[in-house]
């Protein structure tokens, strides 16, 4: 993990360790290959001809090609576009076509990775460090009541701390959000962070209806949100940094229509832009804000505090959540 200056000038600040979600299972074929960039680092993802995927470092320990690009798939394994090495899912390179005896340390990085619920998931931390937590599976999501997986995704520039922050930001649900919060409380159980609200919002034809809210963050870096609004709704949100103040968050929802009904595909539709949309709302406060590491608070403001305590947990010198 790196350290990073913000834009803004803030304390220095780096990457929190955790589940991250790296790619929806819906982006990858067997034997497909992506190359992928976090953390300001380059990754290469490929699923082997079973389904398995795998998260390497992506340059080659031959000659540094990007295993990203026109590396493929045989089996299980990858192979280098530029001189065929191979590697497994390990990371170990089980061959070189060419040579008589496979250099010992020729290896590369290889992460931590689990496929559910529509998602695939990588564990970021220091070097030899295990996960503390897992992501649970989203259970809706094999209830045939419940609709596909309806995914989105924005590119933000701004350091997922901000992003974070807006757990425990009870006074911009109105302003922001449009919705009158009569109930709010956050709670923070080891890694897992919950925000439970009751509020007021409104339909699609803006009649006023009641809207409950059980938000929690999976470590620092994925949530899923239970949404009590015009549909029962599971959302994700999930984001994963690129580099220095720009990260990817991506957005996924179901909602329950009942089983056998088929919902008509515009009703569907507004009604995921319309959760959607609520998400990404933040978006042009957080790329033009300031972090403030000592703001000024007024009663009423959320337990802001508590949870950057909590994200800061996760950040690699800190003691375990
Ligand atoms: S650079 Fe990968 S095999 Fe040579
Ligand atoms: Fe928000």
């Amino acid at each position: 993990m790196q350290e990073s200056l913000a834009r803004n000038g803030a304390a220095r600040v780096g990457f929190a360790k955790g589940w991250y979600l790296v790619s929806w299972s819906t982006d990858l074929e067997p034997g497909g290959v992506k190359p992928l960039r976090y953390f300001g680092k380059d990754y290469v993802l490929f699923r082997g001809e079973d389904g398995t995927p795998t998260l390497l470092d992506a340059h080659c320990p031959h000659l540094g090609a990007h295993l990203g690009y026109g590396g493929r798939v045989e089996g299980n394994d990858i192979i280098c576009p530029f001189h065929a090495w191979r590697f497994g899912s390990s990371g170990r390179c089980t061959e070189v076509p060419y040579a008589s005896r496979i250099p010992p340390r020729a290896a590369v990085n290889a992460y931590r990775v689990q496929e559910h619920s529509g998602m695939i998931v990588a564990y970021f931390g220091p070097a030899g460090s295990e996960p503390e937590y897992e992501v649970p599976a989203i259970e809706e999501m094999d209830d045939p009541a419940w609709t596909p997986l309806q995914q989105a995704h924005i590119e933000i520039a701004t350091h997922p701390r901000e992003v974070i922050e807006n757990i425990a930001d009870l006074a911009h649900f109105m302003p922001v959000h449009n919705t009158l919060i009569d109930d709010f409380k956050v709670i923070i159980d080891g890694p897992r962070a919950t925000q439970r609200s009751l509020g007021r919002g409104h339909n699609l034809k803006g009649e006023p209806i009641p809207v409950v809210s059980v938000a929690t963050y999976h470590g620092p870096a994925i949530q899923f949100t239970r949404l009590e609004w015009a549909y029962d709704m599971v959302l994700i949100n999930a984001h994963t940094p690129i580099e220095d103040n720009k990260l990817l968050l991506r957005f996924g929802v179901i909602l329950k229509a009942g089983e056998g009904v088929t919902l008509p595909p515009a009703v569907l539709e507004a009604h995921v832009a319309a959760a959607r949309n609520g998400y990404f709302e933040d978006v042009a406060i957080w790329e033009n804000k300031r972090w403030r590491d000592h703001p000024i608070f007024a009663d009423g403001d959320g337990p802001i505090g508590e949870v950057r305590k909590w994200y800061t947990s996760f950040y690699p010198d800190a003691a375990a959540p």
